[in-house]
């Protein structure tokens, strides 16, 4: 299947995610401040009034600030009224699917110019507010009510990988080091250290010595947060927004000469409860919607330069790369281990940091992904960028599996 119109990224906008600094800010404030930092990434300039409809990505601005109705919300926060503005939730892939939904509303010949953005401002609640409110994307019936939180659901999936393939808590460690130190670099992540820095300046406070990063982890100062997942394999709580600008590619040229081309989508589901999955060990919904998008762009997994993986929780990378066909299955952890999925390796994840280092406002982060691809296959992403990325892969995830969804960037 193809799509019946191209459809490229003209430009892209972001606010620096972080748990402290938007403390007094609401999310339509956020909102609007990462769309001005899109506008301003359109290199010929963007008028709101050439925009003509608006898909907003957030998993529960209801729960978190007691304000639903979020697209008109923002649409008005904007100057955009009176053009359709929609909201899309699907957890933690809730803009992953706006972004997909808005290459369709084009691609459909409806629009020739729509904004997709996503936002959530969490760090209104306390963290057990936060779990709380998290948990609403598992199942409430058979998941809730048996006391399983979503680093609950990922150290399941994390033991039954160690136990089917025989990966270990050290390889999840290799890409939470790596993760933080690709944040060390990004301006714009939650986490700008790396980890032997935080084992430093926090071993210095408690009169510990730690002689490497794993020392560090396997220390009390990384407490155990779900069996076999420690503070360091989580991503934070996040507040943030991520704003990308989507045009048919005919139009594109208008705005830009370097405009991103979205290659291919891909979308798919799965049941919401682990129990009801035939494996723990695999994501069968990345592996469908990877399907969807490789077959779509005439590509395959070996053509990928760069991608930006949906690593909510460490083991999430290793599933990510084995379901996403860059590893062999039960090898995406020792991959990671050898370095191979470094800035400077041969399949280079997460270099913004992933969700670990970056952050993660749930409803922001897929459009984050598509900023990261943007930048990326510019040349435009800085002390992060992978040299000479050509084919980039966006992977975001809702909840512990249900819904994923993918694009394939180009240049
Ligand atoms: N990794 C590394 N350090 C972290 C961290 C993380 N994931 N989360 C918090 N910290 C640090 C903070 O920076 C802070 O240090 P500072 O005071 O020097 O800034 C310190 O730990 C305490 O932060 P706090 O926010 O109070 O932590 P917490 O103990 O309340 O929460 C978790 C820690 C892991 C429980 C929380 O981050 C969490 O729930 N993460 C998962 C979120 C999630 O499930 N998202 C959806 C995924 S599908």
């Amino acid at each position: 299947m193809k799509l019946s119109r191209s459809v490229s990224v003209i430009g892209a906008g972001m606010t620096r995610f972080h748990h402290r600094m938007h403390i007094d800010k609401t999310s339509r404030e956020l909102f609007v401040e990462a769309t001005l930092d899109a506008a301003e990434s359109v290199d010929n300039g963007l008028e709101f009034r050439q925009v003509e409809a608006l898909f907003v990505g957030n998993f529960s601005s209801d729960a978190f600030e007691h304000q639903a109705h979020t697209a008109p919300l923002m649409a008005d926060w904007l100057g955009l009224l009176p053009r359709a503005a929609t909201r899309i939730e699907n957890a933690c892939a809730s803009s992953g699917v706006a972004v997909n939904m808005g290459v369709l509303a084009i691609a459909s010949g409806l629009y020739d110019v729509v904004m997709v953005g996503g936002v959530e401002k969490m760090r209104n609640l306390t963290t057990e507010e936060v779990t709380n409110t998290l948990a609403m994307a598992s199942d409430d019936i058979y998941e809730v009510a048996a006391g399983l939180t979503f680093p609950g659901l990922y150290a399941l999936m994390a033991t039954a990988h160690f136990a089917k393939y025989g990966s270990n808590w050290e390889q999840l460690a290799a890409i939470a080091i790596k993760n933080h130190r690709n944040g060390a670099l990004n301006p714009k992540a939650h986490f700008q250290s790396e980890i032997m820095d935080n084992a430093k300046r926090l071993g210095e406070r408690y009169g510990m010595t730690f002689g490497d990063e794993v020392e560090f982890l396997k220390s009390n100062l990384n407490p155990v947060i779900a069996y076999p997942l420690r503070l360091y394999d989580c991503c934070p709580v996040s507040d943030g927004a991520a704003v990308v600008i989507l045009a048919a590619s005919e139009v594109a040229r208008k705005f830009t000469d370097t405009p991103v081309p979205i290659v291919s989508i891909g979308q798919a589901s799965d049941a919401l409860s682990l129990h009801d999955r035939h494996d723990l060990t695999t994501l069968n919904a990345t592996r469908v919607a990877a399907d969807q998008a490789y077959k779509m762009g005439g590509v395959t997994s070996d053509d990928i330069d760069v991608a930006d993986v949906h690593d909510c929780f460490t083991i999430a990378e290793v599933l990510a790369t084995e379901d996403l066909g860059f590893f062999p299955k039960g090898e995406g952890g020792k991959a990671a281990e050898k370095g191979r999925t470094a800035l400077d390796g041969d399949k280079p994840i997460n270099p913004d940091g992933g969700l670990k280092a970056k952050g993660h406002p749930v409803g922001a982060t897929g459009a984050a992904m598509a900023y990261e691809m943007f930048k990326q296959l510019r040349g435009e992403a800085g002390r992060h960028q992978v040299d000479g990325a050509r084919l980039g892969l966006a992977h975001n995830v809702g909840g512990s599996g249900a819904s994923v969804a993918i694009q394939i960037f180009g240049r």
